[in-house]
């Protein structure tokens, strides 16, 4: 009789409605791993090449793409894997279809088998509400009053859930949207008795102008394919967070006191103000500080309450992977997910 092999490619698949229920939607779970994995990158605890980006049908004027992000992120807790990051322009107009759409694979970085695939559609949106949460920790104004995000998609609703936690002092967020229903209708779900709570009262608003006007701290999580904020709307002392490549006005990041990043070079691969600039040789790597070497104090964050600072991030794969490993180790021990096995006995050794 055939032996059995040593070793099975066991794989978890994990549905998002079992993601969630293993606490994804627990920001304050979410921002920890995240401001832990900035560190770990910052310690040299991750390995993390540059995304490959497919943009259909070109660069310049994709209707949709996927996007490989494959990390190491070591630790107790060592795992390796990548997330296939998807977009696609046109399904906004189905019902119930998302914008963005991500899958995450994890395997054992020892024996390489895999031992997750899970939906990462929903960690996609909070750890990326999460990066901009631990970024405006150390570069909001510690006295910062008012927010205004823009843009009330999904990554908007995680939003106001990231910047409620991480900036304290926040007591009005306003939600814009150029379809003020969805403002209205995501502000509803933080308002009293509504499906979330956070500290702040959440106001909607249509116009980006009045919106910014007078704000300490603005993130953009829109899909604007043409910059429309302008540098004198704003507040000479607020913090700009941007987490796509098209909201603010290129310029608007010369302009910064103190420039901060996740990661130039994961940015400059992709359509980008970062990109843009140095392309024009107006940004150099050394005007801007990374993440990583802020929360390991090995670069500073905002240092005065006068500064303009200007953040952009576009996402980094070693975030996902710790999310998804955390997620998938608390779904093993919950004893959720359906097994599959990639094979039983293979044919060839
Ligand atoms: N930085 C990251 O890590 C990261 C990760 C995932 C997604 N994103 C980006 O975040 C953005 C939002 O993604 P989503 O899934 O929430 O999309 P979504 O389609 O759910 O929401 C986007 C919202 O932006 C609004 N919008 C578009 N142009 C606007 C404008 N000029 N002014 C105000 N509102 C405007 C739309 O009406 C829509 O409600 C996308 O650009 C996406 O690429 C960034």
């Amino acid at each position: 009789m055939d032996k059995k092999p040593d070793l099975l490619p066991e794989i978890l698949l994990l549905k998002q409605e079992e993601v969630i229920q293993a606490g994804l939607l627990d920001m304050s779970l979410i921002l920890e791993a995240t401001e832990h994995t900035f560190k770990m990158l910052g310690e040299g605890n991750v390995i993390q090449p540059a995304k490959i980006f497919l943009p259909m049908p070109d660069f310049d004027h994709w209707k949709s793409y996927g996007m490989s992000m494959p990390a190491y992120v070591g630790g107790e807790n060592e795992v390796v894997g990548f997330k296939w990051a998807a977009e696609a322009v046109d399904n906004v107009k189905m019902y119930k279809v998302p914008y963005g759409l991500d899958v995450v694979l994890l395997s054992d970085p020892k024996t390489m088998m895999p031992k997750a695939i899970m939906d990462g559609t929903i960690i996609t949106a909070m750890r990326t509400a999460a990066a901009a949460g631990v970024v405006a920790k150390y570069n909001a104004r510690k006295d910062s009053k008012v927010a205004a995000l823009i843009g009330a998609g999904v990554i908007g609703r995680t939003m106001i859930m990231s910047q409620a936690a991480a900036v304290p002092s926040l007591e009005e967020i306003r939600i814009v949207d150029l379809d003020l229903a969805k403002a209205e209708a995501l502000a509803a779900e933080f308002a009293e008795g509504g499906l979330y709570k956070v500290a702040p009262k959440v106001v909607p608003m249509s116009s980006v102008e009045e919106a910014v006007t007078g704000a300490d701290l603005i993130v953009t999580e829109t899909t604007a394919r043409s910059t429309f904020i302008k540098k004198d709307w704003l507040k000479a002392n607020c913090t700009c967070i941007q987490m796509e490549s098209y909201s603010f006005d290129d310029e608007i990041m010369l302009a910064a006191d103190h420039i901060v990043l996740d990661s130039f070079e994961q940015i400059s691969h992709l359509d980008s103000p970062v990109r843009r600039l140095s392309a024009k040789g107006l940004l150099a790597q050394a005007q801007c500080v990374e993440i990583k070497d802020v929360v390991t104090g090995k670069a500073p964050g905002r240092t005065s309450d006068d500064q303009f600072v200007f953040c952009e991030t576009m996402g980094m794969g070693c975030v996902d992977i710790a999310c998804a490993n955390m997620l998938y180790l608390r779904a093993k021990e919950m004893g959720i997910g359906t097994k599959w096995t990639m094979w039983d006995n293979p044919i060839w050794t």
